[in-house]
Formats: C-alpha cells, structure tokens, sequence
C-alpha cells in the first residue's frame, strides 16, 4: 500500500513537469489557484468536460470489471476510452475545435502520456497479472490527476 502511494507521487511528480500542484482543496478561491488557466471555446469547454466525465466512468467501469476478476474486459474498456484508440475518434465531427488544439505543449504531453498508459495497461491486464495491473492502472490514475492539478479551462 505505502509503497504504491509513494510510487504514485513520484509518477505524478514526473508527470507533472514541474508544474504547481499545492492546491489546498478546502481554502481554493480564484486567488490561490495556482493552476494555469487554458482558454478554450465554450463549445469546446463542453467537448472537453462531456470526454472527462467519460473518463471518469471508464475508470469506474475497469476497476470493476477488475475487482470482478475480468481483465480481458478491464482491458478492452481501458483501449477503447482511455487509450490511444480513443485518440481523434471525434476528428471528423469537431471541425477544428477538438480541444487538443488549445493545449499548451506540457498538457498535451500530459494528455498524450495518459493515452499511452492506458494501452500499456489493457497489454498487461490482457496478461492476467492482477498486480501489475493495478500498478499498470496507478499510472493511468496518476495521468489524470497531474493534468487535474496544473491546468484548468474556467
Ligand atoms: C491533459 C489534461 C487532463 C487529463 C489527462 C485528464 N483531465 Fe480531466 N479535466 C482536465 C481539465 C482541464 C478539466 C476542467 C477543469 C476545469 O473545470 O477548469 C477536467 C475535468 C474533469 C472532470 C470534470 C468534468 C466536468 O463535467 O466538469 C472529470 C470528471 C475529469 N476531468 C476526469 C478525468 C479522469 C478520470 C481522467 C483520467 C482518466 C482525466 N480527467 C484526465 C484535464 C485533464
């Protein structure tokens, strides 16, 4: 457990580049929050937010179907909606509004690393190695939470 948590810290030191990630989630006003703010069109705020709370529910839906002992399952979620063949799926519907396009590098680079980690992991619960799974999935989780605590779009 320790070593897991300490590990994620780590990941979401590298992760995070650098970046401010002190947010003291009970006293945050618009004046202590550090993170960098990602101006964007509203229609793609609203893109972007609609593909997080996807985000959210895919990584509810692996660990369950992990902790249900399916990994094969686990892995085909995780590919599909986390992963690198989730990438430019709305390409052609966007019309150059996708909010890749308004990323500043470091969040693209971010958004890019949580792609790969996500097919990284659906290889290794294809293996059926419960522990590196989890492990594999920390890195995924540490993604999201690097992005989370460096970058904001309101
Ligand atoms: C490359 C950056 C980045 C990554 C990676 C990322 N997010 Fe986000 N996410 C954001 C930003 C920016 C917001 C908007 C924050 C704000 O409201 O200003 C956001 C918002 C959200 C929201 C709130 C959506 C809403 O309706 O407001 C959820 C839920 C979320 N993310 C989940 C996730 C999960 C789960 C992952 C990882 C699997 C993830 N995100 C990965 C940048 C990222």
């Amino acid at each position: 457990m320790h070593r897991n948590a300490t590990l994620s810290i780590a990941t979401l030191v590298l992760a995070g580049g650098g970046f401010a990630f002190a947010a003291d989630a009970g006293t945050e006003d618009a004046a202590t929050d550090r993170r960098q703010l990602v101006d964007m069109p509203a229609e793609t705020q609203a893109m972007m937010r609609k593909e997080m709370r996807d985000h959210l529910l895919a990584l509810s839906e692996i660990m369950a179907y992990l902790a249900a002992n399916d990994v094969s399952t686990a892995a085909e979620v995780a590919e599909a909606r986390l992963g690198r063949s989730s990438m430019g799926k709305h390409r052609g519907t966007r019309k150059g509004k996708g909010p890749g396009k308004f990323m500043p590098k470091e969040m693209k680079k971010i958004g890019h690393g949580m792609h790969d980690a996500a097919s990284r992991f659906a290889t290794v619960a294809e293996s059926g190695d419960l522990q590196k799974s989890y492990t594999a999935l920390n890195d995924v989780v540490a993604a999201c939470a690097a992005c989370h605590t460096s970058f904001r779009i309101r």
